[in-house]
């Protein structure tokens, strides 16, 4: 159905449909394998105990669970959030400055009405969240890429972006970063260049907007020290329930600078009231009462197998000019084919052979034909995440030859 362009505002027409959604929708078919979505691995959770608190949590605090909360977010929940972030490395993160969201992608959101005015500049990395873009759209903000490499954010490059945005006087509303195993390039931010960033946004006097949902998800060791530790009066730091404990919850947080506190919670509760009672209460429990650190680590030693059994498989069966760097943690594997290869197509090839990936060009602002594609594990187990890459060999293979002789 066409859509009545005269009701819709500006901004409703300028939001494009992200290829993700369109891929979701496709991807839902049982005969094909999805290596698009980034849905993590539910079966292993505590799901008797689980039952048995969420039957608790209605039969016994039904009226409190069911009922309207704080427009901050319950303070138990808010303390649990804390508790999270001292594993992410803030270890002193004060539940008065965290506000409870509806999952990560509202408080990406909030950041957007609080800090955005129509045609600021966000600075992101590119490839980014496909999300994140969308909100940036949508808040008719403009996305901004900033150079860089396998390891994530140029510091020398951003100080640079900065520089030239402030000579043609553009505002920035805030760098949109993903330091840690970032979707979709997992890439990771080496320590020393956290605190570049953070001093080159400061001189700036750029606020940073630090997501971190995959933090913990570290296959060997602990998880690097986010931004947000060392430099809290200038970073918004964003956790989620969603990769650790369960997406469908839809809870997620933001730690907030003292300073915007205030503006920040009061266009969250503009936007969404405060996040569902029920499910900050289940997630204060799965924090509090179960063994959440072991349902990560086991989930991250799972993530870890997949990981390897794709990437040995991309090894084996695709053409060796597809470039790709091992997973050290989190969900996607970022690969890159010869230029000129248009990985939107190649996705409808995959299709047809029976296998679904994520193109590129759904993670870039910049338009144009893009030559890397995302393949995501947690939720595929190793042989199906073989046969996936198998199905899809011959279309990226001959992609590849194609490439070679133009
Ligand atoms: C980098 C990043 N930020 C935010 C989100 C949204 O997460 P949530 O479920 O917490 O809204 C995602 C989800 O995939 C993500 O990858």
């Amino acid at each position: 159905m066409q859509p009545r362009r005269e009701l819709l505002s500006h901004r409703a027409l300028g939001v494009t449909q992200s290829a993700v959604r369109d891929v979701f929708d496709i991807a839902m078919g049982p005969r094909l394998i999805s290596l698009a979505g980034g849905n993590p691995w539910l079966a292993d959770l505590p799901l008797e105990e689980l039952s048995r608190i969420a039957a608790d949590l209605v039969a016994q605090q039904g009226t409190e669970s069911l009922q309207y909360g704080p427009g901050q977010g319950l303070l138990e929940m808010r303390q649990a959030a804390a508790a999270v972030m001292a594993v992410d490395g803030i270890p002193d993160a004060d539940p008065e400055l965290v506000v409870i969201t509806p999952g990560s992608q509202a408080a990406i959101d909030t950041a957007c009405r609080t800090f955005g005015n129509p045609g600021d500049v966000v600075v992101v990395e590119d490839p980014t969240f496909v999300g994140a873009l969308t909100t940036f759209n949508t808040w008719e903000l403009d996305a901004v890429a900033t150079p860089t490499d396998e390891q994530g954010l140029i510091p020398a490059s951003l100080e640079e972006t900065l520089t030239a945005l402030a000579a043609e006087g553009r505002r920035v509303a805030f760098l949109y970063t993903i330091p840690s195993f970032a979707n979709p390039s997992g890439a990771l931010l080496p320590a020393e260049r956290r605190d570049e960033v953070a001093a080159v946004c400061e001189r700036h006097g750029v606020l940073i907007v630090e997501d971190n949902p995959y933090g913990q998800i570290a296959f060997d060791g602990a998880p690097l020290t986010p931004i947000a530790a060392a430099h809290r009066e200038n970073t918004v730091y964003l956790g989620t329930m969603s990769k650790i404990f369960s997406p469908g919850v839809r809870i997620g947080w933001a730690l907030v600078p003292s300073a915007l506190k205030r503006e920040y919670y009061l266009a969250a509760e503009s936007a969404f009231i405060h996040a569902s009672t029920y499910s900050q209460m289940l997630s204060t429990a799965f924090l509090t009462q179960l063994d959440w650190q072991g349902h990560v680590r086991e989930v991250t030693d799972l993530y870890r197998e997949r990981a390897a059994a794709l990437a040995g498989a991309v090894r084996e069966h695709w053409d060796p000019a597809v470039e790709f760097a091992d997973p050290k943690g989190g969900f996607f594997l970022w690969a890159t084919l010869p230029q000129g290869v248009d990985t939107l197509a190649l996705m409808h090839r995959g299709i047809e052979a029976g296998a679904v990936f994520v193109p590129g060009a759904a993670f870039s602002p910049v338009e144009g034909v893009h030559s890397t594609l995302r393949l995501a594990y947690p939720f595929v187990d190793a042989e199906r995440l073989v046969e996936g890459v198998q199905r899809l060999a011959p279309a990226v293979n001959e992609a590849v030859a194609e490439a070679r002789t133009r």
